[in-house]
């Protein structure tokens, strides 16, 4: 006979990974957003999401981590509406106590507030043993944020919609990249705005048979020809030392250099892992402590649950 568990002592942790764009094409805008065209590359740096059971219908939030201090604990946290829109959804009125270890940046165009969301849509489904399917969650991430259902998805897929809409994509082998985090964010919608002033009428966004080539061939030279951002001028306009950091590439050794998403973070594309160690030392020298730099690798899976002790 297997003993009861108490809700009060579930826990439920899930590991959500953060996404790089390879190729991230703007459109027009439609009720508010940009129709993108784009492929996401969840790579090996994860924000943990636990969860435990609370009585009283309500939703907690603890941040921990070097930039927990920039996000709230309240409804202004992806997370903290992810909790509430999943119990709404269900008619439930179960709590639930987040724990949020961050290493993900914050605001630094690799969704880390979405992973958070789509880690909490997860972990709640089971904390509170919902009968919901991953398409479900996906539909429900995809009220929360354009980049939530990849979130929970992972691998690489190309995005279109708003980014929500994913199909996987085939991918050969893996590949490493090496990332320059800024420490100081850049506001999606403030990038988005500047490129809009750029570029008014932007033709309508497409994946190009070059880049779907590119991912299927296991030469990381074929990917670093294609890697392309439609954001970069906007997010340089805003933060000229981008532009600086982007032209490095050469330098230290990389195949090519790509803004992530609006940015700050910049993903260096490597031959190998080899060459990923070499880079890293590169970048960290020319950049000093200001930027975070960091070795990993994708596409790696979606949210996903880990043991609990
Ligand atoms: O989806 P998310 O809430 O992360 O998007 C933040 C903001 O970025 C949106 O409110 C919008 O201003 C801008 N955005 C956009 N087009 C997209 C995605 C985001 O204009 N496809």
């Amino acid at each position: 006979m297997t003993e009861a568990v108490d809700p009060a002592e579930e826990v439920v942790r899930v590991r959500v990974p953060a996404k790089i764009n390879l190729a991230l094409r703007v459109g027009p805008v439609e009720d508010g957003y940009h129709r993108l065209a784009t492929v996401f590359q969840a790579v090996s740096l994860y924000d943990d999401v636990t969860a435990r059971w609370q009585r009283d219908g309500e939703t907690t939030v603890i941040t921990r981590g070097r930039e927990a201090h920039l996000v709230g604990n309240d409804h202004t946290n992806l997370a903290w509406r992810a909790a509430d829109l999943l119990r709404q959804r269900c008619g439930g009125d179960w709590g639930v106590a987040l724990t949020i270890d961050k290493s993900i940046p914050v605001a630094g165009g690799m969704a880390g507030g979405s992973a958070d969301a789509a880690g909490t849509l997860l972990a709640c489904a089971v904390l509170w043993d919902l009968d919901l399917d991953p398409g479900e969650l996906r539909e429900l991430g995809a009220e929360l944020g354009a980049d939530v259902p990849f979130g929970l998805a992972g691998g690489t897929a190309i995005g279109t919609g708003r980014g929500d809409v994913l199909a996987p994509a085939l991918t050969r082998g893996t590949s490493h990249w090496v990332l320059a985090m800024a420490g100081r964010g850049l506001s999606t919608p403030e990038v988005f705005r500047r490129f809009d002033e750029r570029q008014p009428e932007p033709p309508e966004p497409e994946v190009s048979p070059e880049l779907m080539a590119a991912l299927s061939s296991r030469r990381p030279a074929d990917l670093a020809a294609v890697l392309h951002n439609d954001l970069t001028d906007a997010a340089c306009d805003l933060r000229p030392e981008l532009a600086e950091l982007l032209d490095l590439a050469p330098r230290v050794g990389a195949l090519r250099a790509v803004l992530s998403g609006s940015g700050p973070t910049v993903a260096f594309l490597v031959a190998d892992e080899a060459a990923a160690v070499d880079v890293h030392l590169r970048l960290k020298a020319e950049l000093g402590s200001e930027v975070e730099c960091r070795r990993v690798h994708g596409p790696v899976p979606g949210a996903r649950l880990l043991q609990t002790p």
